[in-house]
């Protein structure tokens, strides 16, 4: 056998960064077959992240419903970890990169994770429909399940807003898009129906969240559960960004989790 290292080929450091997202050549870039020149102008933002990542266009209609989704989950304050962590990073003397990267980082299973996790308890609904269980049987028993494991159903309550205020117009927009057949609705459905047997008997409701009403576009329109989460990053990296911004335009050094004027050197 031979064990000594030799130079590569060209073709095998080719093959070995084989993509079928991107071709370059001198004077030419194409994105998924399709020249930059004629997508610029022609495909919108939210288009050619679809594009990218699915390796086909979507419908108007669907990017409508994509971009929907991505915009309802800009931003959520400060009080968001990802969001006063890049708020305090900008002032450390980094650059505004490391503040978004930093942010970006906290964004984990408990903070941001719970649409990855929701798209697969609506899949795993849909699934069992589809072997045969009808809808509240199939939901009955994948609720069950999650919550022998987890008190907690992914896409549901909110510890802020009784009532999350972009459920309504991103579910309103899904139900027009059923109807107009641009996505078949049984990831809506299966999400309506863990709602509703979650709050049978109760008398606080939890209705569903941010993260579930996304979910279910994101399930709705084909992408795969960690997809949810990098679009859900994608998106929340633009209200990172603007508070990085935002915040390293006010001066402060080394901002830390507590108001100076509270600590005990300024009392
Ligand atoms: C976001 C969250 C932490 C808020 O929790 P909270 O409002 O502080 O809720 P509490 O822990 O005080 O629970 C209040 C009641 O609602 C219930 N509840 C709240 N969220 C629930 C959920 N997602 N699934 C099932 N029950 C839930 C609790 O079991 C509790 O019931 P009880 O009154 O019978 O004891 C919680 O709803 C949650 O973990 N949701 C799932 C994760 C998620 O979707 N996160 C994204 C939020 S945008």
């Amino acid at each position: 056998m031979d064990t000594e290292p030799r130079d590569a080929t060209a073709g095998e450091v080719a093959d070995w960064w084989a993509t079928s997202i991107s071709r370059m050549e001198p004077g030419v870039l194409e994105l998924r077959g399709i020249p930059v020149q004629e997508l610029i102008g022609s495909h919108g933002f939210v288009a050619t992240i679809w594009l990218l990542v699915r390796g086909s266009s979507p419908t108007p209609q669907e990017a409508a419903l994509l971009e929907a989704a991505m915009v309802a989950s800009v931003d959520h304050g400060p009080q968001a970890p990802s969001i006063a962590i890049a708020r305090m990073t900008v002032t450390c003397g980094v650059g505004i990169n490391n503040a978004m990267a930093s942010g970006v980082n906290a964004l984990g299973d408990s903070h941001g994770g719970a649409g990855q996790q929701c798209v697969e308890l609506l899949s795993e609904i849909v699934a069992r429909e589809s072997g045969g269980l009808d809808l509240t049987e199939a939901t009955t028993q994948v609720v069950a399940e999650h919550r022998a494991r987890s008190r907690y159903l992914p896409g549901f309550g909110h510890r802020f807003h009784p009532v999350d205020p972009r459920r309504a117009p991103l579910l309103a927009l899904v139900d027009a898009a059923v109807e107009n057949g641009v996505v078949a609705g049984r990831h809506l459905r299966a999400a309506r129906e863990v709602e509703r047997l979650l709050n049978e008997g109760r008398t606080k409701p939890v209705p569903m969240n941010i993260d579930g009403a996304t979910a279910v576009i994101y399930a709705e329109l084909g992408f795969a559960p960690p997809l949810a989460r990098g679009l859900f990053v994608l998106s929340r990296s633009v209200g990172i960004l603007a508070h990085a911004w935002e915040e390293s335009t006010q001066g402060r050094r080394n901002k830390g989790p507590m108001p100076t004027s509270i600590l005990p050197a300024h009392r």
